[in-house]
């Protein structure tokens, strides 16, 4: 068995505080997450999916956990190669939904929805936050199935959810409803992000917490790119814009060339650029990432 297996205690620790999807073992070349009763593999070789497919049940065994189904997605180098995930292990008639619990908030995977299931659990601790800053107006730009905005809901906020995809923000209302909360006062705008910022700036709008956390690469339907080590300053700025004093801003990536360095780099240029003061805070270590592995994250807090 290798050692990047998460421990008993710590599985113990996600099972009291109501946490059903997190990373399971971390290797070279691949990676195992649990989303509910669910297990997925995501693998950059095939003798490496082979391994932690073994090792996994060694580990449920000893732990003990019972998993129903497991997943498999091959990580391409190319996003464009990206493909669902298969089913390897479980009832194939089965629909490909399940639900997943984030400290007892509840969220839709869909296993046949695209390469990504619907959860990002490395943005987890950047939540939490949200929860524990409980803000009022709450901008969520490449929002995706929405998990900040349930997560700023939940403790009160009014959200507005932008995103490319007309289906992610369908499921980011789903996940409203999963959770007993009514979408009134929230807004999903289906349009790219670079498109809406000045639009929502030229109408005076302010959010006291703005959500920045681009894939690394995209082609709007219009045919604009965004790449994210080009345009991330600018996107910075121009949703500076969109805040007021004591704003938070969480400038986040899984782009393996920005680490959290580049990130505070980039947000200081940003702000100079901006002509606005803040503090720059790094998120909180995971227990289940190694170091070096899921998204660098640092919050702004504008002054
Ligand atoms: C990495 S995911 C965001 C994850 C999300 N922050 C979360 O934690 O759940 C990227 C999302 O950005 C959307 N997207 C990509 N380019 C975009 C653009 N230019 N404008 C708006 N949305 C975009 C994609 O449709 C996708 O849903």
């Amino acid at each position: 068995m290798s050692p990047g297996w998460i421990d008993a205690s710590l599985f113990r620790d996600f099972q009291a505080e109501g946490t059903a999807a997190h990373r399971l073992c971390t290797m070279e070349d691949g990676w195992v997450e649990r989303f509910g009763h669910d297990i997925l593999i995501s693998f950059k070789r095939v003798l490496v999916r082979e391994r932690l497919i073994q090792e996994l049940k060694e580990w449920a065994d000893g732990i003990p956990f019972k998993f129903e189904r497991i997943f498999a997605r091959f990580v391409p180098r190319k996003s464009e190669q990206r493909e669902p995930p298969r089913l390897i292990c479980g009832n194939p008639t089965e629909n490909l939904q399940t639900i997943a619990t984030e400290r007892r908030l509840k969220f839709g995977i869909d296993f046949g929805a695209g390469f990504s299931v619907g959860l990002f659990p490395d943005q987890r601790e950047n939540r939490s936050f949200v929860r524990h800053i409980a803000p009022k107006r709450l901008l969520n730009c490449f929002a995706y199935t929405c998990s900040f905005s349930v997560s700023a809901g939940y403790v009160g906020a009014t959200t507005l959810n932008i995103d490319l995809s007309k289906k992610s923000l369908a499921r980011g209302r789903e996940n409203f409803a999963l959770n007993s909360l009514s979408t009134t006062g929230h807004r999903f705008i289906n349009d790219d992000v670079m498109a809406v910022l000045p639009r929502l700036a030229g109408k005076g709008e302010k959010f006291d917490v703005i959500i920045l956390d681009p894939p690394t690469f995209s082609r709007s339907p219009g045919g604009k790119t965004f790449h994210v080590e080009d345009d991330f300053e600018k996107l910075l700025v121009d949703s500076l814009e969109l805040t007021e004093r004591s704003s938070h801003v969480l400038v986040s990536t899984n782009c393996s060339t920005l680490g959290e360095h580049a990130l505070e780099v980039m947000a200081r240029y940003g702000l100079k650029a901006a002509r606005r003061a803040g503090t720059l805070r790094r998120s909180p270590p995971l227990p289940d990432f190694p170091p070096g592995t899921g998204a660098s994250s640092i919050w702004l807090t504008l002054r």
